[in-house]
C-alpha cells in the first residue's frame, strides 16, 4: 500500500455529497503536509459546493484544496475540459479568495478538450435521440466520442495554438449539425454560471478560446514526470478526487443513464498511464447517503420509494441537481445495487452521508434482496431485466437526528443509528470511516 493515499469516489448514482468529504481529507491533509489532489475522469458535467471565507463557491472542474498553499491540483490526462467555465471557475475562486488561486493548478496537457461544439452537437442530438435527453448538456460524451473517433483536440493544441486543426475540429462540428437541422454558429450553450453563450462563427469562436487558453496556458503541462515523482515520495498525500459516480460509469450504469468516463478508480490507471496503481491507494472509499438514494436519470429501480417520503426527503435534503437544478429520483436505499457498485468498483470503504435524513415517526426501509421466480437475483445495469425483479425490505429502528448531529463519536451516536452502521458494514462488507450528519463541518464523524 501507498502511505498517505486516500481515493474517493460515489458509490451509487451520483450526488452522494462526496465534494464535502473530499474537501475534509484534502484539507486535513493539506494542514500536514503537501498534497496533490488527481483527477482522472469527467469535466463540467460534475458539480459540488465549498465555503470559503463564508463565500459559496460552485466547483466543476476545479479540485477541492484549490484554497490551501499546500495543495497541487492535477487535472488529468482523461478528464474532457472546458476552457471557457474553466476560466470563469478560476475567476470565482480568486474573488473568494481575495487575490490570487492559493493551490498550484497543473493540466495534463494531454487531457482532451469538451467545447462549445460539444455542447452545441449534444443540444441538437437531444432533439433526436432518446438515450442523450438525461445528459447535463456539458458536451461531454461528444468530447469522449471525439478520442474514439481518433479526432480529439488536447490542451496542448491550444496552448501551441494549431489553427488548422482547430478550423477543421469547427468544421466538422458545423457540418454534423448542419447534417442534424441545426446551425452550429446560432447554436445557444450553457456556461458554468447557467446562462448561456451563442457558439458564433470560426472567428468568434477561435478568438474566444484564444482569450480563455491565454489565462491558464502556463498551467498546461507534461504532469508525468511530476505524478512519477510525487507518487514515489510517500511523504506527499495523494488524494483521488473521482466525479460522478460508480452507478454512472458507462460500462456499470443503467444504459443510457450513464456518463461517458471510467468512474471507477481504475480510470486513475490509464490516465496517470499506468504509475498510480489504484490497489495501492490505502483507503479506497464509495460515499453513499446512509438511507435512501438518489440521482437523476429515466432509470426506474425495483427499490423506488413511495412519493410522500420521497417529497419530505427532496425537500429537507435539497435533493435537486447541483449542475442542472433538476429535481431527482429518490430510492430505499438499494443493497443490490451497492454490493455490485462496491465490487465492480473494487472498493474497501465507506463514506455514509445524510445520516440526519431519518424521521421519527418512520422506520428506515432498506432494500436488503431482489427477487425473480422466487429466487435472490443480483442488480445488474439493465433496465429490461431491473423491470422483471422484485425489492425485499428489512423495516429498521430510526433515531433522533437532532442527538446524531451533536455526536463527536461513533459510541456518541443514538444506539439505533451505531446499529444501522453496524448493519451496513454486514451488509456490504466494508467499514464505514466516516459519516455526516449535516452541512456543516462540524457535523461529521472520521472513525
Ligand atoms: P453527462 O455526463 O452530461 O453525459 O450525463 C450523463 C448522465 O450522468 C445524466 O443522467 C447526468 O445527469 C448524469 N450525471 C453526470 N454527471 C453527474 C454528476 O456529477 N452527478 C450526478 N449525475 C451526473
Amino acid at each position: 500500500m501507498r502511505k498517505n493515499s486516500i481515493a474517493i469516489c460515489g458509490g451509487a448514482f451520483g450526488d452522494e455529497g462526496k465534494g464535502r468529504i473530499i474537501d475534509e481529507f484534502t484539507n486535513s491533509f493539506a494542514e500536514e503536509r503537501a498534497v496533490v489532489v488527481y483527477r482522472d475522469n469527467g469535466g463540467a458535467n460534475a458539480g459540488h459546493t465549498i465555503f470559503h471565507n463564508g463565500k459559496r463557491v460552485a466547483l466543476h472542474q476545479l479540485l477541492s484544496g484549490v484554497f490551501h498553499k499546500n495543495a497541487t491540483l492535477i487535472l488529468g490526462k482523461d478528464m474532457v475540459l472546458h476552457p471557457g467555465d474553466l476560466v470563469m471557475e478560476m475567476h470565482d475562486v480568486e474573488i473568494a479568495a481575495e487575490g490570487t488561486i492559493p493551490a498550484t493548478i497543473m493540466i495534463d496537457e494531454l487531457a482532451t478538450l469538451s467545447l462549445d461544439t460539444h455542447r452545441a452537437f449534444e443540444n441538437v442530438l437531444k432533439q433526436t435521440q432518446e438515450g442523450g435527453k438525461g445528459s447535463t448538456g456539458r458536451g461531454i460524451s461528444p468530447a469522449y466520442a471525439d478520442v474514439i473517433l481518433r479526432h480529439p483536440l488536447k490542451m496542448r493544441d491550444i496552448r501551441d495554438w494549431d489553427e488548422a486543426k482547430i478550423q477543421k475540429h469547427y468544421q466538422l462540428y458545423e457540418a454534423l449539425i448542419s447534417g442534424l437541422g441545426g446551425d452550429l454558429a446560432q447554436t445557444e450553450v450553457p456556461t458554468v454560471h447557467g446562462d448561456t453563450i451563442l457558439v458564433g462563427t470560426f472567428a468568434e469562436f477561435s478568438k474566444r478560446l484564444k482569450e480563455q487558453v491565454e489565462i491558464f496556458k502556463s498551467c498546461i503541462n507534461d504532469v508525468h514526470e511530476f505524478v512519477a515523482t510525487a507518487w514515489e515520495n510517500e511523504e506527499t498525500a495523494f488524494l483521488f478526487e473521482k466525479a460522478q459516480a460508480i452507478g454512472l460509469d458507462k460500462r456499470w450504469g443503467v444504459y443510457p443513464d450513464v456518463t461517458a468516463s471510467d468512474c471507477t478508480l481504475d480510470g486513475i490507471y490509464s490516465s496517470t498511464e499506468g504509475i498510480v496503481d489504484p490497489q495501492l491507494i490505502e483507503t479506497k472509499a464509495a460515499v453513499i447517503k446512509a438511507t435512501y438514494m438518489s440521482s437523476v436519470g429515466s432509470r426506474i429501480l425495483p427499490s423506488q420509494m413511495e412519493e410522500t417520503l420521497a417529497n419530505r426527503i427532496r425537500e429537507d435534503a435539497h435533493e435537486y441537481g447541483a449542475t442542472t437544478k433538476r429535481p431527482r429520483g429518490i430510492t430505499y436505499l438499494d443493497l443490490p445495487a451497492l454490493r455490485y457498485f462496491l465490487r465492480v468498483g473494487r472498493v474497501t470503504h465507506l463514506v455514509l452521508t445524510h445520516m440526519d435524513i431519518v424521521y421519527a415517526d418512520t422506520k428506515i426501509k432498506v432494500c436488503t434482496e431482489y427477487k425473480k421466480d422466487g429466487k435472490n437475483v443480483v442488480y445488474r445495469p439493465d433496465q429490461m431485466y431491473l423491470n422483471t425483479v422484485t425489492a425485499e425490505y428489512i423495516e429498521l429502528e430510526t433515531w433522533d437526528s437532532q442527538i446524531a448531529k451533536k455526536a463527536k463519536s461513533r459510541t456518541e451516536l443514538p444506539q439505533a443509528a451505531q446499529a444501522y452502521l453496524t448493519f451496513i458494514e454486514q451488509q456490504l462488507g466494508v467499514p464505514v470511516i466516516m459519516i455526516t450528519t449535516g452541512a456543516a463541518r462540524e457535523e461529521g464523524i472520521r472513525f
